[in-house]
C-alpha cells in the first residue's frame, strides 16, 4: 500500500494577541492510498487545524507534510496553490461558493482554472453535468447558489471537489450541517468515491459517519492519542450497527 499523506513532527502554533497557543503538537501521521481517515475529538481540539496544515491551506509552524512524496512545506505559495488545485479536493462545511456563479459553473471552476487544462470549456461542462447526475442534482444546474438546498449544495461542494480528479479529498465535518437523510446520501456519495479509489481524510463528529470510515483517529489538545482500525465498510446494514457499536464503546474509552 503507498502512502499518499505523511505528517512529521507537525506543529501548529498561533499568536494571539502575544499569548501562544499551541495547537497542534508533533503530530506524527501517515495516510495510505484508498484509506478513509476519520479524525475526531473535542470542540477545540485541533482537528480543522489538522486537516488545514496537512492540505497545504494553513502552514505549519514546524515538521515536515510529505504529500506524494514531495514535502509541501518547501513549497511556494504558488506551487502549493497549484498542487492543491491539480491533486486535492476539499469539502467545507461553511461552503465557500461564489455568489455570481451558478451551481454548475462552481463545480466546473477548478477545472477551467487548472494550468494543465486540455479540455475545452465545453467538455469541462459536461463532465461537471455528468457529475451533477451522479449526485442526483441535475435540476439545479444553473440555479444560482442562493436557490439550492443544503443538501444539494454540499453535493454541489463534493462535485467541485471531484472535478479535478484528485488523489485525496480533504472534508471538514461534511455532513455537519445536514439532516439524517441528506447526511446518509453524501456519506454514500463519498465512500462510492473512496471505493473508486480515491483516498478521503474527514472530520466529524458524527458517530455514524465516521463508523463508514477505514480508520478514525481521536484528537485531544492537538495530540493524537487514539487510533481505530476499522477496515473498510461493505454498505450493509447490519455490519454498520457493528460498526457504530465497536466505535462508540472505543470512544467512551478515549473520553468523548
Ligand atoms: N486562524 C486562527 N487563529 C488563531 N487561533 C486559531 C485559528 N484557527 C484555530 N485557532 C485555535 O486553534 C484551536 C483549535 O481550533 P480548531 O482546529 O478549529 O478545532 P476543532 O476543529 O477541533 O474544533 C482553538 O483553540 C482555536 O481557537
Ligand atoms: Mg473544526
Amino acid at each position: 500500500m503507498s502512502t499518499v499523506l505523511q505528517a512529521k513532527g507537525l506543529c501548529k502554533t498561533y499568536i494571539v494577541n502575544k499569548h501562544q497557543n499551541n495547537v497542534l503538537k508533533n503530530i506524527d501521521l501517515t495516510v495510505n492510498e484508498g484509506e478513509m481517515v476519520a479524525i475526531m475529538g473535542p470542540s477545540g481540539s485541533g482537528k480543522s487545524t489538522l486537516l488545514y496544515c496537512v492540505s497545504g491551506m494553513d502552514r505549519v509552524t514546524a515538521g515536515e507534510v510529505i504529500f506524494n512524496g514531495k514535502d509541501t512545506t518547501k513549497l511556494s505559495a504558488k506551487e502549493l496553490s497549484s498542487l492543491r488545485l491539480e491533486e486535492m479536493g476539499f469539502i467545507f462545511q461553511q461552503m465557500y461558493m461564489m455568489k455570481n456563479l451558478s451551481v454548475l459553473d462552481n463545480i466546473i471552476l477548478p477545472a477551467v482554472e487548472s494550468k494543465n487544462r486540455t479540455e475545452s470549456r465545453k467538455q469541462i461542462e459536461e463532465r461537471g453535468k455528468a457529475l451533477m447526475h451522479r449526485l442526483g442534482i441535475d435540476e439545479v444546474c444553473g440555479n444560482d447558489i442562493n436557490e439550492v438546498s443544503g443538501g444539494q449544495l454540499q453535493r454541489a461542494c463534493i462535485c467541485r471537489s471531484m472535478i479535478n480528479s484528485p488523489k485525496i479529498i480533504f472534508a471538514d465535518e461534511p455532513t455537519g450541517s445536514l439532516n439524517r437523510s441528506s447526511s446518509d446520501e453524501v456519506m454514500k456519495e463519498l465512500l462510492s468515491l473512496n471505493k473508486d479509489g480515491t483516498t478521503i481524510m474527514c472530520v466529524t463528529h458524527d458517530t455514524k459517519v465516521a463508523s463508514k470510515c477505514s480508520r478514525v483517529l481521536y484528537i485531544t489538545d492537538g495530540n493524537i492519542v487514539g487510533e481505530k482500525e476499522l477496515g473498510s465498510f461493505s454498505g450493509d446494514e447490519g455490519e454498520l450497527r457493528d460498526r457504530e457499536r465497536t466505535l462508540n464503546n472505543w470512544l467512551m474509552e478515549q473520553g468523548w
